[in-house]
């Protein structure tokens, strides 16, 4: 069993985006520049805009935070996207989810300028992604096919399975698995809540991605030996012994299922920390779209 190590390749991709990001600069061009909004004061969420922001100072990407409140109206937030999506000083926007209750999730989505759409959740995005046009990948997925491209692992003519389809992880991850690319060419299953032999299908997986936000779902059984298990899962579990009073958890028992497959991630330390490489990777293709620079 070998670890599929986010750390080391999540840096090695900061590394590249660095040196390209420094030659820009060098070369009298700004750099790249992105906005984060983050409504409220979730502490998941205000954790991961946190990380981003270092992330893009560590590459020399320049990063604006803007805060709002949690009672926020949707106009409000409307109105900070459209301020954004209309300025060629910022190349690309997200906006941090859950938002507030009150909020409509899907047209805040649909508000952000698709060439500035550096999570990849607009419906052009998805469509693009859908049918094999060069798009804005969501980060989570582009991160894990970062990732196996990284260990050579070999997805062609692979069964794969991966548990969970939502927009921004699950069915992407599916799409880009069954697309005729590098990373691609596998034969995907997509399991649901409402999957029938959902156990078996998984043990019959070469590449197994769990993305449902169930702590341990993947029980030992249900993986084939030598399988790939990518594990999606980040969940906040009580743990009084802990500083934060919590832990994180991913979708996979991972001490019963790391002895019986070929590469695993951990969680943490896993696909969250190439997430982030993924969004890096986002922000700079989408600098290259808007200011007509070619490399
Ligand atoms: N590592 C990262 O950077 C990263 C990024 C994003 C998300 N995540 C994590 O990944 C997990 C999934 O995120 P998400 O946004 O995709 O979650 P989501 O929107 O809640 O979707 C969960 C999916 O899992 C399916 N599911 C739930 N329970 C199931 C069960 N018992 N059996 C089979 N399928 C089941 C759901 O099926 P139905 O469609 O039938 O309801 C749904 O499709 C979460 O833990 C999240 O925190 C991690």
């Amino acid at each position: 069993m070998e670890l599929l190590d986010g750390k080391k390749v999540a840096a090695s991709v900061k590394e590249t985006i660095k040196q390209e990001v420094d030659e820009l600069v060098k070369n009298g061009k700004r750099a790249p520049h992105l906005a984060v909004i983050l409504v409220g004061n979730n502490g998941a969420s205000e954790t991961y805009v946190a990380s981003k922001q270092r992330s893009c100072a560590e590459t020399g990407i320049t990063s604006t935070l803007v805060k709002l409140e949690a009672d926020v109206s949707e106009e409000a937030l409307l109105n900070e996207i459209r301020q954004i999506n209309d300025n060629p000083e910022i190349d690309g926007l997200l906006v941090q989810l859950p938002l507030p209750k009150h909020i409509n999730e899907q047209q805040v989505i649909e508000s952000i300028h698709p060439l500035k759409d550096v999570d990849g959740f607009h419906p052009v995005s998805a469509g693009n992604l859908m049918q094999g046009y060069p798009t804005f990948i969501p980060a989570t997925p582009f991160g894990v096919v970062m990732m196996l491209q990284h260990y050579n692992i070999t997805t062609a003519g692979k069964r794969a399975v991966v548990v969970g389809r939502s927009n921004i992880v699950g069915r992407p991850m599916s799409v880009l698995l069954s697309s005729n690319t590098d990373y691609g060419n596998a034969t995907v299953t997509i399991c649901h809540s409402r999957t029938k032999d959902l156990e078996k299908i998984c043990a019959e997986a070469d590449i197994l991605v769990a993305a449902l936000g169930k702590p341990g779902f993947v029980k030992a059984h249900m993986v084939k030996e030598g399988a790939v298990v990518i594990d999606v899962g980040i969940t906040r579990v009580e743990d009084a012994g802990s500083k934060r009073g919590f832990r994180i958890k991913g979708d996979v028992d991972f001490a019963a299922v790391a002895p019986k497959t070929s590469y695993i991630t951990p969680v943490p330390g896993g696909v969250g920390l190439m997430t982030i490489a993924g969004l890096l990777k986002n922000t700079l293709a989408a600098y290259k779209l808007n200011s007509g620079y070619t490399s």
